[in-house]
Protein backbone atom coordinates (compact mmCIF):
# COMPACT_ATOMS: atom_id res chain seq x y z
CA UNK A 1 0.00 0.00 0.00
CA UNK A 2 2.65 2.45 1.07
CA UNK A 3 4.39 1.97 -1.84
CA UNK A 4 2.05 2.25 -4.20
CA UNK A 5 1.41 5.63 -3.08
CA UNK A 6 4.59 6.44 -2.91
CA UNK A 7 4.29 5.89 -7.13
CA UNK A 8 1.06 7.24 -7.59
CA UNK A 9 1.38 10.67 -6.33
CA UNK A 10 4.28 11.47 -9.10
CA UNK A 11 2.43 9.46 -11.93
CA UNK A 12 -0.70 12.06 -10.45
CA UNK A 13 1.54 15.01 -11.11
CA UNK A 14 2.76 13.94 -14.29
CA UNK A 15 -0.49 13.39 -15.43
CA UNK A 16 -2.18 16.95 -14.52
CA UNK A 17 0.69 18.75 -15.95
CA UNK A 18 0.41 16.73 -18.97
CA UNK A 19 -3.34 17.58 -18.82
CA UNK A 20 -2.83 21.37 -18.17
CA UNK A 21 -0.51 21.60 -20.75
CA UNK A 22 -2.81 20.22 -23.60
CA UNK A 23 -5.22 22.73 -22.47
CA UNK A 24 -3.77 25.78 -21.71
CA UNK A 25 -1.48 25.34 -25.20
CA UNK A 26 1.55 27.61 -25.29
CA UNK A 27 -0.08 30.75 -27.96
CA UNK A 28 -3.41 29.91 -29.10
CA UNK A 29 -6.02 27.77 -26.90
CA UNK A 30 -5.66 24.22 -28.84
CA UNK A 31 -8.15 23.88 -31.91
CA UNK A 32 -8.42 21.65 -34.84
CA UNK A 33 -8.16 22.97 -38.73
CA UNK A 34 -10.92 21.24 -40.87
CA UNK A 35 -12.17 22.17 -44.46
CA UNK A 36 -15.54 22.35 -46.83
CA UNK A 37 -15.76 22.98 -50.25
CA UNK A 38 -16.06 26.47 -49.20
CA UNK A 39 -13.26 27.32 -46.82
CA UNK A 40 -10.62 26.23 -44.50
CA UNK A 41 -12.62 25.79 -41.15
CA UNK A 42 -10.59 26.73 -38.04
CA UNK A 43 -12.09 26.16 -34.74
CA UNK A 44 -15.28 25.51 -36.11
CA UNK A 45 -14.90 28.69 -37.74
CA UNK A 46 -14.97 29.13 -41.91
CA UNK A 47 -12.43 31.42 -42.88
CA UNK A 48 -10.45 33.97 -45.40
CA UNK A 49 -7.61 34.14 -45.12
CA UNK A 50 -4.15 36.09 -46.04
CA UNK A 51 -0.74 34.71 -45.78
CA UNK A 52 2.60 36.31 -46.13
CA UNK A 53 5.43 34.08 -47.58
CA UNK A 54 8.82 34.41 -45.36
CA UNK A 55 11.59 31.69 -45.91
CA UNK A 56 13.68 31.93 -42.36
CA UNK A 57 16.55 31.41 -44.14
CA UNK A 58 16.44 33.94 -46.20
CA UNK A 59 16.59 36.64 -43.14
CA UNK A 60 18.43 36.87 -39.95
CA UNK A 61 16.83 35.69 -36.59
CA UNK A 62 17.71 39.09 -35.55
CA UNK A 63 15.28 39.99 -38.55
CA UNK A 64 12.48 37.51 -37.88
CA UNK A 65 10.52 39.22 -35.33
CA UNK A 66 9.95 42.92 -37.10
CA UNK A 67 9.27 40.59 -40.44
CA UNK A 68 6.30 38.86 -38.33
CA UNK A 69 5.39 42.58 -37.15
CA UNK A 70 5.22 43.65 -40.37
CA UNK A 71 3.07 40.95 -42.08
CA UNK A 72 0.63 40.88 -39.52
CA UNK A 73 0.39 44.68 -39.14
CA UNK A 74 -0.03 44.91 -43.34
CA UNK A 75 -2.98 42.28 -42.56
CA UNK A 76 -1.52 38.83 -42.24
CA UNK A 77 -3.46 35.99 -40.55
CA UNK A 78 -1.09 33.45 -41.78
CA UNK A 79 3.29 33.22 -42.04
CA UNK A 80 3.85 30.71 -44.82
CA UNK A 81 7.85 29.08 -45.48
CA UNK A 82 9.21 25.98 -47.16
CA UNK A 83 11.42 24.20 -44.80
CA UNK A 84 15.12 23.22 -46.65
CA UNK A 85 16.17 19.85 -46.28
CA UNK A 86 19.96 21.05 -47.38
CA UNK A 87 20.09 23.55 -44.64
CA UNK A 88 18.75 20.99 -42.08
CA UNK A 89 20.67 18.25 -42.95
CA UNK A 90 24.18 19.61 -44.84
CA UNK A 91 25.34 16.01 -43.98
CA UNK A 92 23.48 12.50 -43.69
CA UNK A 93 22.14 12.23 -40.06
CA UNK A 94 23.72 15.47 -38.88
CA UNK A 95 20.88 18.08 -38.01
CA UNK A 96 21.25 22.08 -37.84
CA UNK A 97 18.04 23.40 -36.56
CA UNK A 98 20.49 26.72 -35.55
CA UNK A 99 20.90 30.46 -36.50
CA UNK A 100 18.91 30.79 -39.66
CA UNK A 101 18.00 27.52 -40.01
CA UNK A 102 16.17 27.38 -36.49
CA UNK A 103 12.72 26.60 -37.52
CA UNK A 104 11.62 26.02 -33.86
CA UNK A 105 12.56 29.64 -33.04
CA UNK A 106 10.65 30.97 -36.28
CA UNK A 107 7.57 28.80 -35.41
CA UNK A 108 7.48 30.17 -32.05
CA UNK A 109 7.70 33.50 -33.36
CA UNK A 110 4.88 33.32 -35.18
CA UNK A 111 2.91 31.58 -32.71
CA UNK A 112 3.55 34.54 -30.15
CA UNK A 113 2.60 36.94 -32.38
CA UNK A 114 -0.61 35.68 -32.50
CA UNK A 115 -0.38 34.11 -36.54
CA UNK A 116 -0.76 30.89 -37.68
CA UNK A 117 1.65 28.95 -39.75
CA UNK A 118 1.84 26.93 -42.94
CA UNK A 119 4.84 24.75 -43.59
CA UNK A 120 5.40 23.02 -46.98
CA UNK A 121 7.72 20.98 -46.20
CA UNK A 122 8.60 19.36 -49.61
CA UNK A 123 10.85 18.29 -49.55
CA UNK A 124 11.73 19.54 -52.87
CA UNK A 125 10.83 23.10 -52.05
CA UNK A 126 12.44 24.74 -55.76
CA UNK A 127 12.47 28.20 -54.16
CA UNK A 128 15.16 29.24 -56.44
CA UNK A 129 17.28 27.32 -53.61
CA UNK A 130 20.42 25.36 -54.43
CA UNK A 131 19.54 22.09 -56.00
CA UNK A 132 16.03 22.59 -54.98
CA UNK A 133 16.61 22.32 -51.33
CA UNK A 134 18.06 18.90 -51.68
CA UNK A 135 21.46 18.12 -49.66
CA UNK A 136 24.03 17.16 -52.18
CA UNK A 137 24.84 13.80 -50.18
CA UNK A 138 21.73 12.42 -51.48
CA UNK A 139 22.76 12.20 -55.05
CA UNK A 140 25.81 9.96 -54.13
CA UNK A 141 23.25 7.06 -52.36
CA UNK A 142 23.56 3.79 -54.83
CA UNK A 143 20.76 3.62 -57.06
CA UNK A 144 19.03 6.91 -56.30
CA UNK A 145 16.55 8.65 -58.22
CA UNK A 146 14.66 11.37 -57.18
CA UNK A 147 11.11 12.37 -57.03
CA UNK A 148 10.01 8.80 -58.25
CA UNK A 149 8.93 5.54 -56.85
CA UNK A 150 12.55 4.50 -56.03
CA UNK A 151 13.01 2.98 -52.66
CA UNK A 152 16.21 4.75 -51.86
CA UNK A 153 14.87 8.10 -52.56
CA UNK A 154 11.48 7.49 -50.62
CA UNK A 155 13.50 6.16 -47.66
CA UNK A 156 15.50 9.27 -47.18
CA UNK A 157 12.59 11.70 -48.02
CA UNK A 158 10.30 10.25 -45.19
CA UNK A 159 13.37 10.19 -42.85
CA UNK A 160 13.60 14.11 -43.25
CA UNK A 161 9.64 14.69 -43.85
CA UNK A 162 9.15 12.46 -40.07
CA UNK A 163 11.98 14.82 -38.61
CA UNK A 164 10.02 17.84 -39.51
CA UNK A 165 6.71 16.72 -38.20
CA UNK A 166 7.96 15.26 -34.74
CA UNK A 167 10.08 18.15 -34.00
CA UNK A 168 6.86 20.58 -34.29
CA UNK A 169 4.88 18.01 -32.34
CA UNK A 170 7.62 17.84 -29.79
CA UNK A 171 7.70 21.48 -29.40
CA UNK A 172 3.75 21.28 -29.11
CA UNK A 173 3.71 23.95 -32.45
CA UNK A 174 0.07 22.15 -33.76
CA UNK A 175 -2.68 24.06 -33.67
CA UNK A 176 -4.08 21.03 -31.85
CA UNK A 177 -1.17 21.55 -28.89
CA UNK A 178 -2.00 25.41 -28.93
CA UNK A 179 0.50 26.14 -31.52
CA UNK A 180 0.08 27.95 -34.76
CA UNK A 181 0.87 25.31 -37.00
CA UNK A 182 -2.59 25.05 -39.31
CA UNK A 183 -1.68 23.75 -42.95
CA UNK A 184 1.26 21.53 -44.31
CA UNK A 185 2.58 20.98 -47.97
CA UNK A 186 3.96 17.79 -48.87
CA UNK A 187 6.24 17.97 -52.16
CA UNK A 188 5.93 21.11 -54.41
CA UNK A 189 4.33 21.23 -58.09
CA UNK A 190 4.62 17.86 -58.68
CA UNK A 191 2.27 17.63 -61.17
CA UNK A 192 4.17 19.90 -64.02
CA UNK A 193 6.82 16.82 -64.30
CA UNK A 194 4.87 13.84 -62.73
CA UNK A 195 3.86 12.80 -66.74
CA UNK A 196 7.78 12.56 -67.51
CA UNK A 197 8.23 9.20 -64.96
CA UNK A 198 5.89 7.49 -66.49
CA UNK A 199 3.13 5.36 -64.53
CA UNK A 200 6.16 5.99 -61.33
CA UNK A 201 5.21 9.70 -61.03
CA UNK A 202 1.23 8.63 -60.08
CA UNK A 203 2.78 5.85 -57.62
CA UNK A 204 5.79 8.06 -56.40
CA UNK A 205 3.22 10.97 -55.88
CA UNK A 206 -0.14 8.82 -53.85
CA UNK A 207 2.87 7.38 -51.65
CA UNK A 208 3.80 10.57 -50.52
CA UNK A 209 0.60 11.80 -50.34
CA UNK A 210 0.22 8.64 -47.94
CA UNK A 211 3.44 9.01 -46.10
CA UNK A 212 2.64 12.51 -44.93
CA UNK A 213 -1.04 11.79 -43.74
CA UNK A 214 0.73 8.78 -42.45
CA UNK A 215 2.32 10.79 -40.02
CA UNK A 216 0.04 12.18 -37.73
CA UNK A 217 0.81 16.38 -38.30
CA UNK A 218 -3.24 16.47 -37.44
CA UNK A 219 -3.82 19.45 -39.59
CA UNK A 220 -4.80 19.36 -43.17
CA UNK A 221 -2.13 18.89 -45.98
CA UNK A 222 -2.07 20.61 -49.56
CA UNK A 223 -0.20 19.45 -52.57
CA UNK A 224 0.19 22.79 -55.43
CA UNK A 225 -0.37 21.82 -58.96
CA UNK A 226 -1.15 18.23 -58.51
CA UNK A 227 -4.74 18.09 -60.05
CA UNK A 228 -4.40 14.53 -59.49
CA UNK A 229 -4.09 14.67 -55.78
CA UNK A 230 -5.89 11.95 -53.75
CA UNK A 231 -9.09 12.80 -52.34
CA UNK A 232 -8.06 13.54 -48.78
CA UNK A 233 -5.21 16.01 -50.22
CA UNK A 234 -6.58 19.66 -51.05
CA UNK A 235 -4.92 20.72 -54.42
CA UNK A 236 -3.93 24.32 -54.62
CA UNK A 237 -3.22 26.49 -57.07
CA UNK A 238 0.36 28.68 -57.99
CA UNK A 239 -0.04 31.62 -60.49
CA UNK A 240 -0.67 35.50 -61.00
CA UNK A 241 -4.60 34.76 -61.02
CA UNK A 242 -6.20 32.23 -59.26
CA UNK A 243 -9.51 33.02 -59.47
CA UNK A 244 -10.62 30.44 -62.46
CA UNK A 245 -9.04 27.54 -60.08
CA UNK A 246 -10.91 24.72 -59.06
CA UNK A 247 -9.75 21.97 -56.56
CA UNK A 248 -10.54 18.63 -58.20
CA UNK A 249 -12.91 17.61 -55.98
CA UNK A 250 -16.19 19.95 -54.88
CA UNK A 251 -15.26 18.86 -51.08
CA UNK A 252 -11.81 20.92 -51.25
CA UNK A 253 -11.57 24.81 -50.77
CA UNK A 254 -9.81 26.80 -53.20
CA UNK A 255 -6.13 28.14 -51.60
CA UNK A 256 -3.80 29.96 -53.45
CA UNK A 257 -0.13 28.70 -52.14
CA UNK A 258 1.31 31.08 -54.57
CA UNK A 259 0.82 34.55 -55.73
CA UNK A 260 3.22 35.81 -57.70
CA UNK A 261 3.07 39.33 -56.35
CA UNK A 262 7.24 39.82 -58.20
CA UNK A 263 9.15 37.53 -59.52
CA UNK A 264 13.38 36.26 -58.74
CA UNK A 265 15.85 37.90 -60.82
CA UNK A 266 18.81 36.76 -62.81
CA UNK A 267 21.97 37.85 -63.72
CA UNK A 268 22.03 40.57 -66.58
CA UNK A 269 17.70 40.22 -66.34
CA UNK A 270 15.77 43.19 -65.49
CA UNK A 271 14.15 43.74 -61.77
CA UNK A 272 10.88 42.11 -62.19
CA UNK A 273 7.70 44.13 -61.24
CA UNK A 274 3.99 43.54 -60.82
CA UNK A 275 2.02 46.45 -59.76
CA UNK A 276 -0.07 46.47 -56.61
CA UNK A 277 -2.68 47.55 -58.62
CA UNK A 278 -2.88 44.17 -60.51
CA UNK A 279 -2.19 41.94 -57.21
CA UNK A 280 -5.12 43.60 -55.77
CA UNK A 281 -7.44 43.18 -58.50
CA UNK A 282 -6.43 39.67 -58.64
CA UNK A 283 -6.69 39.04 -54.61
CA UNK A 284 -10.04 40.78 -55.04
CA UNK A 285 -11.01 38.59 -57.66
CA UNK A 286 -10.10 35.29 -56.03
CA UNK A 287 -12.11 35.63 -52.98
CA UNK A 288 -14.83 37.26 -55.03
CA UNK A 289 -15.12 34.03 -56.78
CA UNK A 290 -14.50 31.39 -53.52
CA UNK A 291 -11.17 31.37 -52.04
CA UNK A 292 -10.04 31.00 -48.69
CA UNK A 293 -6.78 31.30 -48.49
CA UNK A 294 -4.45 33.29 -50.43
CA UNK A 295 -0.53 33.44 -49.89
CA UNK A 296 1.98 36.19 -51.17
CA UNK A 297 4.94 34.49 -52.45
CA UNK A 298 6.79 36.54 -51.28
CA UNK A 299 5.86 38.93 -48.61
CA UNK A 300 9.19 39.37 -47.86
CA UNK A 301 11.84 37.70 -50.34
CA UNK A 302 15.08 38.30 -48.76
CA UNK A 303 18.27 37.13 -49.80
CA UNK A 304 19.95 33.89 -50.62
CA UNK A 305 22.88 34.17 -48.15
CA UNK A 306 26.01 32.03 -48.59
CA UNK A 307 26.10 29.78 -51.77
CA UNK A 308 21.85 29.11 -51.62
CA UNK A 309 20.93 30.83 -54.64
CA UNK A 310 19.33 28.43 -57.00
CA UNK A 311 20.54 28.17 -60.86
CA UNK A 312 21.64 28.89 -63.50
CA UNK A 313 21.47 32.49 -62.82
CA UNK A 314 19.72 33.91 -59.54
CA UNK A 315 21.40 36.36 -58.09
CA UNK A 316 21.85 37.04 -54.39
CA UNK A 317 19.04 39.29 -53.44
CA UNK A 318 15.78 37.36 -53.64
CA UNK A 319 13.73 40.75 -52.98
CA UNK A 320 10.65 39.86 -55.38
CA UNK A 321 9.50 43.05 -55.55
CA UNK A 322 7.42 41.87 -52.69
CA UNK A 323 5.46 44.41 -49.81
CA UNK A 324 8.67 44.00 -47.58
CA UNK A 325 11.79 44.60 -49.41
CA UNK A 326 15.04 42.69 -49.33
CA UNK A 327 15.70 44.41 -46.23
CA UNK A 328 12.29 44.36 -44.17
CA UNK A 329 11.71 47.70 -45.01
CA UNK A 330 7.67 48.48 -46.10
CA UNK A 331 7.48 48.95 -49.77
CA UNK A 332 5.03 51.50 -50.66
CA UNK A 333 2.64 52.12 -52.71
CA UNK A 334 2.16 47.83 -52.57
CA UNK A 335 2.45 47.40 -48.71
CA UNK A 336 -0.21 50.06 -47.63
CA UNK A 337 -2.04 49.41 -51.45
CA UNK A 338 -2.34 45.49 -49.73
CA UNK A 339 -3.06 46.57 -46.27
CA UNK A 340 -6.35 48.28 -47.35
CA UNK A 341 -7.36 45.75 -49.56
CA UNK A 342 -6.91 42.89 -46.59
CA UNK A 343 -8.84 45.25 -44.38
CA UNK A 344 -12.00 45.70 -47.17
CA UNK A 345 -11.86 41.47 -47.12
CA UNK A 346 -11.91 41.60 -43.57
CA UNK A 347 -14.99 43.27 -43.53
CA UNK A 348 -16.56 40.93 -46.19
CA UNK A 349 -15.72 38.25 -44.30
CA UNK A 350 -18.92 36.77 -42.53
CA UNK A 351 -20.58 37.87 -45.79
CA UNK A 352 -17.97 35.79 -47.95
CA UNK A 353 -18.02 32.74 -46.60
CA UNK A 354 -22.10 32.46 -45.34
CA UNK A 355 -22.50 31.76 -48.90
CA UNK A 356 -20.94 29.62 -51.71
CA UNK A 357 -19.66 31.49 -54.59
CA UNK A 358 -21.42 32.53 -57.43
CA UNK A 359 -21.51 30.39 -60.26
CA UNK A 360 -19.80 31.59 -63.72
CA UNK A 361 -21.02 30.85 -67.32
CA UNK A 362 -18.93 32.10 -70.14
CA UNK A 363 -20.68 33.59 -73.01
CA UNK A 364 -18.13 34.66 -75.30
CA UNK A 365 -15.43 36.40 -75.31
CA UNK A 366 -15.38 38.82 -72.57
CA UNK A 367 -18.62 38.30 -71.70
CA UNK A 368 -19.90 36.06 -68.72
CA UNK A 369 -23.27 35.94 -67.03
CA UNK A 370 -22.82 34.69 -63.06
CA UNK A 371 -25.29 33.60 -60.43
CA UNK A 372 -25.41 33.84 -56.83
CA UNK A 373 -27.25 31.31 -54.05
CA UNK A 374 -29.12 34.10 -51.34
CA UNK A 375 -29.40 31.31 -48.61
CA UNK A 376 -33.03 31.48 -47.11
CA UNK A 377 -36.20 29.32 -47.22
CA UNK A 378 -36.36 29.33 -50.09
CA UNK A 379 -33.38 29.82 -51.51
CA UNK A 380 -33.85 32.56 -54.01
CA UNK A 381 -31.11 33.48 -56.85
CA UNK A 382 -29.16 36.52 -58.05
CA UNK A 383 -28.49 36.51 -61.87
CA UNK A 384 -26.19 38.94 -63.73
CA UNK A 385 -25.11 39.44 -67.26
C1 LIG B 1 -9.48 17.76 -32.41
O1 LIG B 1 -9.86 16.55 -33.04
C2 LIG B 1 -9.48 15.39 -32.31
C3 LIG B 1 -9.77 14.19 -33.18
O2 LIG B 1 -11.08 14.23 -33.68
C4 LIG B 1 -10.20 15.38 -30.97
O3 LIG B 1 -9.82 14.25 -30.22
C5 LIG B 1 -9.85 16.65 -30.21
O4 LIG B 1 -10.58 16.72 -29.02
C6 LIG B 1 -10.12 17.90 -31.05
N1 LIG B 1 -9.58 19.05 -30.36
C7 LIG B 1 -10.24 20.19 -30.24
C8 LIG B 1 -9.54 21.27 -29.52
O5 LIG B 1 -11.35 20.37 -30.72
Amino acid sequence: MAANKALSLPLILTALTLHLTIIAGEYFTPFNVTYDHRALIIGGKRRILISAGIHYPRATPEMWPKLIARSKEGGADVIETYTFWNGHEPTRGQYNFEGRYDIVKFAKLVGSHGLYLFIRIGPYACAEWNFGGFPVWLRDIPGIEFRTDNAPFKEEMERYVKKIVDLMIAESLFSWQGGPIILLQIENEYGNIESSFGPKGKIYMKWAAEMAVGLGAGVPWVMCRQTDAPEYIIDTCNAYYCDAYTPNSGKKPKIWTENWDGWYADWGERLPHRPSEDIAFAIARFFQRGGSLQNYYMYFGGTNFGRTAGGPAQITSYDYDAPLDEYGLLRQPKWGHLKDLHAAIKLCEPALVAADSPQYIKLGPKQESGQLAILGNPTRYLTWM
